[in-house]
């Protein structure tokens, strides 16, 4: 499959953008300050905090760092479950919400077997996907400018 460009201009902090590439949708998210802060609370919560599962697949090197993307602000991941391939839904609003714990902070939801995701991809523990949501091969051609592949 082909590159994809993505122009990310207009994306305001707290949307999301889904693009299609491979045939897979990726997720493009401006992170609010208050999801990035929210990335140290889900530290001991996650599974693989540091990315350290299949990182060859799941994570290329530049995102093996806290926020699992080349720029704190931008998240780019795979929207597909790592269990069995389910389309997890955003459930950004911090708090109590229908399967989910109370002490959420904001990430995604497989609808599928209930696995979470926390604002990174990084799949909480004791949920039956094994891995982070995959983030794909990307670099920036500039400020609001990114290509996926
Ligand atoms: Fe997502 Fe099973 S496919 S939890």
């Amino acid at each position: 499959g082909a590159p994809v460009e993505v122009d990310i201009s207009t994306l305001n902090a707290g949307e999301m953008k889904t693009v299609e590439w491979r045939g897979k949708p990726v997720w493009i998210i401006k992170r609010t300050p208050e999801m990035i802060a929210s990335l140290k609370k889900t530290d001991g919560k996650v599974a693989d905090a540091e990315s350290k599962r299949n990182p060859d697949e799941f994570t290329p090197e530049y995102a093996r760092n806290e926020w699992r993307s080349r720029k704190p602000e931008l998240m780019v991941a795979v929207g597909i479950c790592t269990h069995l391939g389910c389309s997890p839904s955003s459930k950004f609003t911090p708090g109590p919400q229908p399967s989910l714990p109370d002490d959420w902070e904001g990430g995604f939801l497989c609808p599928c077997h209930g696995s979470t995701f926390d604002m990174a991809g990084r799949v909480f523990k004791n949920k039956p996907a094994p891995d982070n949501l995959q983030v794909p091969r990307y670099m920036f051609l500039s400020d609001t400018k990114l290509v996926i592949g």
